[in-house]
């Protein structure tokens, strides 16, 4: 397991107790920033990161911003990443187990760090159930491929 993790600075905090979590259960990671509290613009990090996924040199991301929310918009216009704002285990565990979700965003501003390191861990312990699910996965995969022909 890879994982490719970001933040802007309102997640950087969320972020670093995160990679915390990822050392602690030895779990490989690239840090691709930011770097410091210095005011950023969070697509930067979600478009690195989402890259990152689907070029498939790292198997899942994780990006934290002030809310979550604009990391997810912006990983979610990267074709081939479904993005998932997750502020709660069961959220979390269904992202992986209906949506295959490849990348989970969660708000530094909106949860602690204690329910964050849980939220990942139902993330990354679950696996996508396949079945009708995958059928679902595919129609939004035709989403993306309309758009292109627009
Ligand atoms: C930055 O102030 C904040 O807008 C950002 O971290 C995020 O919450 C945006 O969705």
């Amino acid at each position: 397991m890879r994982v490719a993790i970001g933040s802007d600075h309102g997640g950087f905090n969320l972020k670093a107790e995160i990679i915390c979590y990822l050392k602690e259960r030895q779990i490989e990671y690239k840090d691709f920033g930011t770097y410091s509290l210095d005011s950023v613009d969070y697509p930067d990090f979600a478009r690195a990161v989402a890259g990152a996924v689907v070029s498939g040199d790292y198997d899942r991301g994780i990006l934290c911003c002030g809310t979550g929310i604009g990391v997810s918009i912006a990983a979610n216009k990267v074709a081939g990443i479904r993005a998932a704002l997750c502020h709660d285990t069961f959220s979390a565990r269904m992202a992986s187990e209906h949506n295959n979700a490849n990348i989970i965003t969660l708000g530094e501003r909106v949860i602690g760090p204690g329910l964050a390191r849980e939220i990942v861990g139902a993330w990354l312990d679950s696996e996508f159930a396949g079945g009708r699910h995958a059928r679902r996965i595919e129609k939004i995969a035709e989403i993306e491929r309309n758009n292109k022909q627009c």
